[in-house]
């Protein structure tokens, strides 16, 4: 196979690195030498400097629910901008989508956007602690939230030494520049682990704020919740009045329309929403009951911002929720899904992997050659083979399809992807495996 030609994505990246730390804007997206520099995206592919195309699956760590540069959205938009972005007033667009926010999603009576997840889950947070009048917060291992310092402990980038045992988790920070201090506030749990949550809960009720959980693990190769497990959560934070926070940053508007309270039954008191919301435009939201949303008010308990509820965001959320209300858009990738998963099972079946597939059509990872299973929590997933998962990644990423070579980022799917795409992926990954293993094992 002849390799790429990347001789303008090179001399790009290397212009970026004279001018941005490591090159990039965010560090999960520096790959080494090799990071990639994308010119352009439309429907379900991107194009790199040199105008290869790929079939995304990265879709932007999960935003692009209908697909790129979707002409609905962008008319929104386009339309939107023509009467301004910001007025630091109310305005009737986001009067309307915080009307779809509740009318989609179970548990939401009450809207106050953001402007990322990041953002949504701070936010989220301050209410609890406001709300309860306590300050600790319960997050599971390889969860993660956001970049704040509040719950940037015991995420999927941690090394498993770090952890502690199974009985008694440690919060790890994650990053220098996190204040001490703040590791005080966290209590890091297993996810999945209902007997450690229900001792840790009964034992310290009275200093927990808020147990925070993402009710797919979407930063750990999407790892299903365990029957009971969200269950568990509600009834824990209804008998001791704790917060239970949903951060549905990536399965909102992508697992169903309603999100993961509407796929398990589960309601958090607050749900954190952004990405698929407005279909990669920044926009983000806390919802909640009116019991919990009713904590904030003027002058004493503050939640705010000069872009929060921005008319291009807006704009762009109110037509990706139509499109997602109003059509199959979400059957389709379902569908899509189904199948991609299906047939990326059986190619690594043929070439003799052992693998195990989490998560759900709209997001699923794959872990490959696992010791433990089935893969429940983090430290399970890192008992597997994330050099020969990234072997493979960048094999398919030389035939067409681009997914993160990191395996606890999950494969995204939009809308626009189509059969004949799922088609290539699986040719390329099958292509893919045989040349991944042969690397991997010289
Ligand atoms: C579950 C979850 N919460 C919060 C965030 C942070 O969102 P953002 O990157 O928009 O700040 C992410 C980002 O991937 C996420 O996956």
């Amino acid at each position: 196979m002849a390799p790429l030609k990347l001789d303008q994505t090179r001399s790009l990246f290397q212009r970026a690195q004279a001018v941005m730390p490591w090159g990039v804007s965010s560090n999960f997206r520096y790959w080494g030498d090799d990071t990639p520099v994308v010119a352009r995206a439309a429907g379900a592919y991107i194009w790199d400097a040199d105008g290869n195309r790929y079939i995304d699956y990265r879709l932007a760590f999960g935003p692009i629910i209908l697909g790129h540069a979707d002409a609905r959205v962008t008319q929104r938009v386009t339309e939107a901008l023509a009467n301004g972005n910001l007025y630091a007033h109310t305005h009737p667009l986001e009067i309307e989508v915080a009307e779809r926010i509740a009318a989609m999603c179970p548990g939401v009576d009450k809207v106050r956007y953001a402007n990322s997840g990041t953002e949504a889950t701070l936010h989220a947070l301050r209410i609890a602690r406001a709300h309860t009048n306590r300050e600790k917060v319960i997050k599971f291992e390889g969860c993660y939230h956001g970049f704040h310092d509040y719950l940037l402990f015991s995420t999927s980038t941690t090394p498993g030494g770090s952890l502690g045992s199974r009985r008694s988790p440690l919060a790890a920070q994650n990053s220098s520049g996190i204040p001490s201090a703040m590791r005080d506030l966290v209590i890091s749990l297993i996810y999945n682990d209902i007997d450690l949550l229900d001792r840790t809960v009964r034992a310290r009720w009275a200093e927990i704020a808020a147990i925070i959980v993402e009710p797919i693990a979407g930063n750990m190769a999407a790892i299903m919740p365990a029957p009971g497990f969200l269950e568990h959560i509600r009834k824990l934070c209804d008998e001791y009045g704790i917060v239970m926070i949903m951060d549905e940053v990536k399965t909102g508007f992508r697992i169903a329309r309603g999100g993961a309270a509407e796929r398990f039954g589960v309601r958090g008191d607050l749900m954190t929403y952004a990405k698929s919301l407005a279909n990669g435009f920044p926009l983000a939201a806390i919802g909640g009951s009116n019991a919990v949303m009713g904590t904030i008010e003027p002058g004493r308990m503050a939640q705010g911002g000069t872009y929060c509820g921005n008319a291009v965001g807006a704009a762009a959320a109110l037509a990706t929720l139509d499109v997602l209300a109003h059509t199959d858009a979400l059957e389709q990738i379902q569908a899509r899904g189904t199948r991609l998963m299906q047939g990326l099972g059986e190619v690594l079946t043929e070439a003799g992997v052992e693998h195990e597939i989490t998560g759900l059509p709209a997001m699923f990872g794959l872990t490959l050659e696992p010791r433990v299973r089935p893969v429940r929590d983090y430290r399970d997933m890192l008992e597997s083979n994330p050099a020969l998962y990234e072997h493979l990644i960048l094999a398919m990423r030389e035939r067409g399809v681009e997914a993160e070579p990191d395996w606890r980022e999950p494969f995204f799917l939009c809308a626009a992807l189509s059969d004949a795409d799922v088609d290539e992926t699986l040719n390329a990954a099958n292509d893919a495996i045989k040349a991944a293993k042969a690397v991997y094992h010289k």
